[in-house]
């Protein structure tokens, strides 16, 4: 905790592994840092209450919200317990107080979630509308994950979630807490109570972009929240429903658990009591996080991506651990093929489209999307084309066509196109 009296910043609270900050304008207050701040990075931002600016530090940029005194320690302390039981949520960095000719301010500091998206640019943008049917079922799902980790929002809303692509889908990032709780399970009430918010404030928020003209003549504004509320009942009942199994049918255990898996949820205990004069059994799965793939393939290559990113990888991991265990007659281990993939497949597909990582594109997300382009052209072919070829082909489109990739237009020079 730094300490310093003067009128700017008083003190902070900072995780390790940032830089200090010391050096921004935190005499004037943040509407006021345009112009006085050279770190200033101007990027696609959601309607917020606040003042909200973004700085860069050597690449990593950093997102800074003003609140009034103690706003900024609560929502940092919410953050971090939310981060804690594995809700995608905005990293939080820390908080500031600051005192100015305004008076004292809080600051909340988090890092500035890379590749996402408001919810707007996905109206906005064309190139983006495939993405909005999925943008539904990113909200519910959010929900769902906040609500099994005992979580209360108190203010879901479109503007309050940040989108981020997960192989040809998406995935919904929290990223206003200021009114999270953090119990330890969560009331039927208060889940019927966020989803009441939620309908609400989704509604409004479609109201607003219908006003500004962003959306088609006779979009369903007001029926959007109800889908998502439907969304989120089914899949709320799929996770936690108890379910009933005859006693000799076992395998239905394994069945739910690999539904689970399938989903991207990690089941942590399965719960069993007989029922019905120990003629059944009721079957109760508890899961921790949706990170099941993504453990899987990040202790195994390092990597990080998305649930559903990684889950397409792994899949292809497993098909070079059974072509390579039929191929040495015996059992290849997964770590041994998850190898294999990262230094044979993985990065040279990625260091072939380095131009388009450059420009500001997801790899994981190119690499997905260059799996399916695989898949399409080897369907047409009948035959499978290959990594390399499919890289290839999908950067002359990208080239084409650059917002395939979510990216701003290709530079002339076409330095990573493969050959
Ligand atoms: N860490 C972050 N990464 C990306 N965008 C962010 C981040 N923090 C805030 N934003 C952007 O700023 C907007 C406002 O932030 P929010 O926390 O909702 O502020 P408010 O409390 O004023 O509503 C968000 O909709 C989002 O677009
Ligand atoms: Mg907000």
């Amino acid at each position: 905790m730094a300490e310093r009296n003067d009128v700017g910043l008083v003190s902070s609270s900072l995780r390790a592994g940032h830089p200090d900050f010391l050096d921004l304008p935190w005499p004037l207050p943040l509407e006021a840092w345009e112009g006085a701040c050279d770190r200033l990075e101007a990027l696609p931002q959601g309607l917020a209450r606040h003042p909200v600016v973004f700085v860069s530090y050597e690449g990593v940029v950093y997102a800074l919200k003003q609140l009034p005194p103690g706003v900024a320690e609560r929502e940092y302390a919410q953050l971090r317990q939310l981060e804690e039981l594995r809700v995608p949520c905005v990293t939080p960095v820390g908080h500031a107080l600051v005192r100015n000719a305004q008076g004292e301010t809080s600051v909340l500091i988090t890092r500035y979630l890379d590749h996402a998206l408001p919810y707007h640019s996905l109206f906005m943008r064309t190139s983006l509308t495939r993405y909005r049917a999925h943008l539904l079922g990113a909200m519910a799902l959010l929900l769902v994950q906040l609500h099994l980790a005992g979580a209360f929002w108190g203010d879901c809303s479109l503007n309050n979630t940040l989108f981020r692509r997960d192989a040809g889908r998406l995935t919904a990032y929290l990223v206003d807490a200021e009114t999270a709780e953090v119990h330890k399970t969560i009331s039927e009430g208060m889940r019927r109570h966020d989803l009441d918010i939620m309908e609400e404030t989704v509604g409004g928020g479609l109201l607003d972009l219908a006003a500004t003209g962003a959306l088609p003549a006779g979009f369903p504004t007001r029926e959007i929240g109800a889908t998502i509320r439907q969304q989120y009942e089914a899949l709320w009942d799929t996770v936690t429903a108890e379910q009933l199994i005859p006693f000799g049918e076992s395998y239905r255990i394994r069945e739910r658990v690999r539904r689970l898996n399938e989903l991207g949820f990690s089941v942590d205990q399965i719960e069993l009591q007989p029922a019905r004069d120990g003629e059944m059994l009721r079957l109760r799965a508890l899961v921790t996080d949706r990170h099941f793939h993504r453990n899987m393939l990040h202790s195994m290559t390092g990597l990080d991506p998305e649930e559903m990113q990684a889950r397409a990888m792994l899949n292809e991991i497993q098909q070079i651990k059974a072509s390579l265990s039929s191929q040495l007659r015996r059992s290849v281990p997964l770590s041994v093929a998850a190898h294999r993939w990262l230094n044979e497949v993985y990065a040279p597909v990625v260091e072939r489209m380095r131009v388009l990582v450059d420009a500001g594109a997801d790899p994981a997300e190119l690499y997905c999307q260059v799996l399916e382009h695989k898949w399409y052209l080897s369907e047409r072919a009948s035959h499978d084309v290959g990594h390399l070829a499919a890289t290839s082909d999908f950067l002359l489109r990208a080239r084409e066509r650059p917002s395939l990739t979510g990216t701003t237009p290709l530079p002339d020079d076409d330095g990573g196109r493969a050959g």
